[in-house]
């Protein structure tokens, strides 16, 4: 049984090995999501760790102990080891790298125009480690990089250290998810060490062992580099599968959710990561399939499989405004609440969300905006401010408040959760066009609502909907 963020943090953690020695001393590149909860995973689990970022406001924020990102579990992580001094964060790279034995590299990887990965800044953080090395390091990449980047740190550093300085570039991806990060640190599924000389496996294997009990995968450092890639485009893969599946389950007048958890009770097919909707976003699953499309074509190989999984995926949203169009005819002047900003729930993560292209969408056909979302609201006022055609509302209910159409695009249990009848009593017209498939027909339709999913069926207008206010 997987443990929550807090009933993990509860758990006693093993602080010291056999010999009572305390943790390794590891420097962080990068507090982003990955290089944050990294930090502050492997500080909670003994070792001293000194993160090392660019940006000087999030490590004022990040040193008062408030989180740059909403993740669950990590302000008590922060909390906990700023007070036992095993955790700072510092603008100056080279307290990182003199305090540490094991320097792990969690810079951004951003896609580029051409949806190859950008990696200035795994080569920024190469060229700034080369002449601080003091004596032997391990230099760890997490962030998501093609296969082969290890190769290029290496000699980047090589080049600039001179070949006296001792080092080993070593990879040790990470699979966490936002919103579940710390959990999957702490209570991971498998870790995979990539190191091609004895020491520098010997080193990450010490890193781990006090604290984790699950398979870990040895392995050269090219290979381990393509597991995240390949882990990362068969989960792409499978949301686009089941999103072919929900648009024919759409035409059939079956329901997908009952087809997902039917197929995913056989083990070989899995139950995770059959959720029908609006198709994968983020930072993650869409950059690196496109990466990873991008090196097959540099070595020849055909994977229009993957090319296809990226075309189905693309589509979703289209398939998404046509329900709404379909549901409201004339857009123009008509008051829509929108629920979920955010690419996923738990996060206030709103990089590849579904609401980027369809909230411009909207406005420009004419509609009126109610927006809300529990954490991304922030982020996507930055980019459309507030106006007499785009609200931002306290509560979901304020957002529905006399809309014509009520229109979800993240799967947040607190949507999950509204009572549908009190929803229906204060919109102007009882229209759901549901991307998340969150709402079953039936309770749907048990509190009169017209419903319009991606591969729940439609609902569609019957003569209970007359008297409504349009
Ligand atoms: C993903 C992977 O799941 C992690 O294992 C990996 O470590 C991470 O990328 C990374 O490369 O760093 P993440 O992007 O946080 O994690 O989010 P996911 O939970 O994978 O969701 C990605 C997108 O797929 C979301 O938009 C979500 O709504 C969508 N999704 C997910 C579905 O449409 N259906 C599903 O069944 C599951």
């Amino acid at each position: 049984m997987r443990l929550t963020a807090s009933e993990l943090l509860r758990q006693p953690r093993d602080r010291e090995d056999g010999n009572g020695h305390v943790g390794r001393r590891v420097g962080v590149f990068g507090a982003g999501y990955a290089g944050l909860v990294t930090a502050a995973c492997l500080a909670e689990m003994g070792h001293t760790v000194v993160a090392a970022e660019k940006d000087a406001e999030a490590v004022a924020r990040l040193s008062a102990g408030e989180p740059t990102i909403h993740e669950p579990g990590l302000r008590e992580l922060l909390a906990a080891n700023l007070e036992a001094g095993r955790l700072k964060f510092t603008t100056r790279a080279e307290d990182a790298v003199g305090a540490s034995d094991i320097v792990f590299v969690c810079v951004g990887t951003p896609p580029r125009s051409d949806g190859r990965a950008d990696l200035c800044q795994v080569e920024e953080v190469a060229r700034t480690i080369a002449p601080l090395l003091d004596g032997y390091k391990l230099i760890v990449e997490k962030s998501t990089v093609p296969a082969r980047t290890a190769r290029w740190i290496e000699w980047t550093i090589r080049r600039l250290a001179g070949s006296e300085r001792e080092f080993d570039v070593a990879s040790n991806p990470e699979f966490l998810r936002e919103g579940s990060a710390v959990r999957d640190f702490l209570e991971p599924d498998r870790i995979v060490i990539g190191a091609d000389s004895a020491r520098a496996r010997s080193l990450l294997l010490e890193l781990y062992k006090a604290s984790v009990d699950c398979p870990i995968v040895l392995t050269s450092v090219t290979t381990a580099e393509f597991i995240k890639q390949a882990a990362n485009a068969f989960l792409a893969s499978k949301i686009s599968f089941i999103n072919v599946v929900s648009d024919l389950c759409d035409a059939l007048d079956v329901d997908v959710t009952t087809v997902a958890r039917a197929i995913g009770l056989d083990p070989r097919i899995g139950r995770h990561f059959l959720k029908a909707g609006l198709g994968f976003g983020g930072s993650c699953l869409p950059k690196d399939l496109s990466a990873l499309i991008n090196v097959a074509e540099d070595h020849g190989v055909d994977v229009g499989m993957l090319r296809e999984v990226e075309r189905i995926n693309n589509a979703r949203i289209e398939r998404l405004l046509a329900k709404i169009e379909r549901a409201l005819w004339v857009l123009q002047h008509k008051v829509i609440a929108v629920l979920g900003v955010t690419f996923k729930p738990d996060t206030d993560d709103i990089r590849g969300a579904p609401s980027l292209t369809v909230v411009p969408w909207l406005r420009a056909a004419g509609a009126d905006l109610r927006i809300f979302d529990p954490a991304g609201m922030p982020k996507l006022k930055a980019l459309f401010p507030a106006d007499d055609r785009l609200t931002y509302a306290a509560t979901p209910l304020e957002a529905v408040r006399d809309a014509n159409a009520l229109v979800v695009l993240t799967d947040w249990d607190e949507f999950r959760l509204l009572d549908l009848k009190l929803v229906r009593s204060l919109m102007r017209t009882p229209i759901i066009v549901d991307g998340r498939n969150l709402f079953t027909p039936a309770e749907i339709q048990a509190a009169g609502f017209e419903y319009y999913s991606l591969g729940h069926g439609d609902v569609t207008p019957s003569a209970e909907r007359q008297g409504t206010r349009i």
